[in-house]
């Protein structure tokens, strides 16, 4: 069963059209991965899923509802939640607060510590860290605090903005075990990655994205430095069998 469908859809950053009309679908349990080069938008289309971008066009649908355009806190709160490219933790506050700020919607407070207690199972670095300021923890620790960040959401369906990014080999490899521990344990994942490699072994459906280039030309003739990329996503790759 579909947990998210992503139909058509056509995203502006002002007069540059990043998004032309991509459709995806991700499955209910599985891996799904967007896998594409520099520009390809794949971080538009997670932001657009994940409401901080509205689509001019297109639909998408999470759970049966209609979630186009829906403010991204209401977003979080049906249970979808995004883990941004490049980390982006809350670089003044400690590793505790950046978790709890991730519950900040739930008011169930012994899940939340039930889920806090998994977010340590899973990330023993940030237990042992747990009163360091965010900012001072290494690149391969943000990103840990930034999933862990987003599970404090308890999201049915996460989404990976290039988890692996600027990580040594063995954090990589630690990061994708623990993508699939995440998705062991009940959670849908949509994985952006550049890392094609990692991001097919463990995915169950992918996508492919390229860049096409349309430089605009003013009246002179000179190249629009605006060159506006086209995105094909909707090109499935790979998929393994029913049951496996
Ligand atoms: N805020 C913005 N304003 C204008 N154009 C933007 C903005 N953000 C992205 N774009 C453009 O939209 C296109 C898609 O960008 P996006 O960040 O989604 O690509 P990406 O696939 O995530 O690339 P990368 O692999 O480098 O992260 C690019 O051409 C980019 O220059
Ligand atoms: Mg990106």
């Amino acid at each position: 069963m579909d947990m998210l469908t992503v139909d058509n859809i056509n995203v502006y950053y002002g007069a540059i059209h990043a998004i032309k009309g991509i459709s995806l679908s991700v499955e209910k349990g599985g891996i799904t991965t967007l896998i594409g080069s520099n520009g390809a938008g794949k971080s538009t289309t997670l932001h657009t899923i994940s409401g901080l971008l509205k689509p001019k066009t297109g639909t998408i649908t999470f759970e049966g509802q209609d979630i186009t355009g829906k403010p991204a806190h209401r977003i979080v709160g049906m249970g979808l939640s995004q883990v941004p490219e490049g980390r982006h933790v809350f670089a003044n506050m400690t590793v505790m607060e950046n978790l709890e700020l991730g519950a900040y919607l739930r008011t169930d407070k012994e899940e939340i510590n039930k889920d806090l207690t998994d977010v340590f199972t899973k990330f023993p670095r940030l237990l042992e860290r747990k009163d360091q300021i965010a900012g001072t923890l290494s690149g391969g620790e943000q990103q840990m605090l930034a999933m862990g960040r987003a599970l404090m959401s308890r999201p049915k369906l996460i989404l990976l903005d290039e988890p692996s990014m600027g990580l040594a080999p063995l954090l990589v490899q630690e990061i994708f075990n623990i993508i699939k521990e995440i998705n062991d344990s009940g959670t849908t994942v949509l994985l952006v990655e550049q890392n094609a490699r990692m991001a097919l072994s463990i995915a169950d459906k992918a996508y492919v994205g390229n860049r096409e280039h349309h430089p605009r030309r003013d009246r002179q003739g000179t190249a629009d430095k605006r060159s506006r990329a086209e995105s094909v996503f909707g090109r499935l790759i790979r998929k393994r069998p029913e049951n496996n």
